[in-house]
């Protein structure tokens, strides 16, 4: 069967047949992902049960695999999947029992709860972010994506106008700081807050996108409590139902994900359901405008 790529809607999420991700990904079927991402921001691949190597093959045929955030993790948790390249997005344990409330891996995905875009509050951030679920959970846990160029398209004529050159202040703890997540001056401090306009072009789609998510802390040019007010109401526009794309997931689901293009969140569930998920991204070449 030919990878086909049936749409969910005309310009977002496309599901995708015909393809085994355990081998190496063609030349030609590389070119028509890059270009559905481009136009769908997000693809799920069903059916696709990979090692931890595939998944990082799949990963590294559409950029450099990130390691940094994973390397940070590594001084705080165990090292469950024994490499960089793969993040454990789980709530299991180290002897993999599933985690208790309070543990340190439970307590640290709770952040991805908020619409977020992975990696926008590094200088070079995410583009591709890969999801594989190794088991998924009965009540909620989906991860629901929306789509950031359709929140800008429909975004109304003033706000536009006041959002088009305004640069946004992006910092890592911002979401951790909302959970009273205890973490140390150094971790605060291990990502410094970086400048980002708040409407950007999508480089492969030519389309604007309001680049703005749960990590934005402020705003330059306005008062704290005008930036922060905004910042909300932003986000709210963002997660707006008709504009989002909510995966409920079956274990082998595969979903990639343009992060220049959508925000993700991932949705409550029952903790003691286990809950595996590993995860692959790759590094942009765009950087911020610099650091705040
Ligand atoms: C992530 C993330 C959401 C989820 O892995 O980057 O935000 O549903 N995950 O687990
Ligand atoms: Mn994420």
């Amino acid at each position: 069967m030919p990878l086909q790529f049936t749409p969910v809607t005309e310009n977002f999420v496309a599901h995708v047949t015909g393809i085994d991700l355990d081998d190496p990904v063609r030349a030609s079927d590389r070119e028509a992902i890059v270009e559905a991402c481009d136009r769908y921001g997000v693809l799920v691949f069903p059916h696709q049960h990979l090692s931890k190597e595939a998944l990082v093959r799949f990963g590294a045929s559409f950029g450099e695999v990130d390691t940094t955030l994973q390397k940070k993790l590594l001084n705080h948790i165990q090292n469950r999947l024994g490499t960089d390249e793969v993040t454990d997005i789980s709530n299991v344990d180290a002897q993999g029992n599933v985690a208790a409330a309070d543990h340190w891996q439970t307590i640290t995905t709770i952040g991805n709860r908020f619409w977020h875009s992975d990696g926008s509050y590094k200088d070079l951030p995410i583009r591709y972010s890969i999801l594989n679920a190794v088991t998924a959970v009965g009540y909620g846990g989906e991860t629901q994506y929306a789509d950031l160029r359709a929140a800008y398209d429909s975004l109304d004529a003033v706000t536009q106008e006041l959002i088009a050159d305004k640069i946004g202040i992006f910092w890592s703890h911002n979401t951790r700081d909302w959970l009273h997540i205890p973490d140390s001056e150094a971790e605060r401090g291990a990502f410094p807050k970086v400048r980002w306009p708040l409407v950007r072009t999508h480089p492969g789609s030519g389309r604007k996108v309001l680049w703005c998510d749960s990590k934005c802390w402020g705003i330059e040019g306005l008062s704290p409590p005008e930036a922060r007010a905004l910042v909300h109401e932003l986000i709210e526009h963002i997660g707006q139902r008709e504009r989002v794309y909510s995966h409920k997931w079956r274990p082998g689901d595969l979903v990639m994900a343009d992060n220049r293009a959508v925000v993700h969140r991932g949705r409550r569930f029952i903790h003691a359901e286990r809950r595996e998920m590993r995860r692959v991204e790759t590094n942009d070449d765009v950087h911020s405008l610099g650091y705040a």
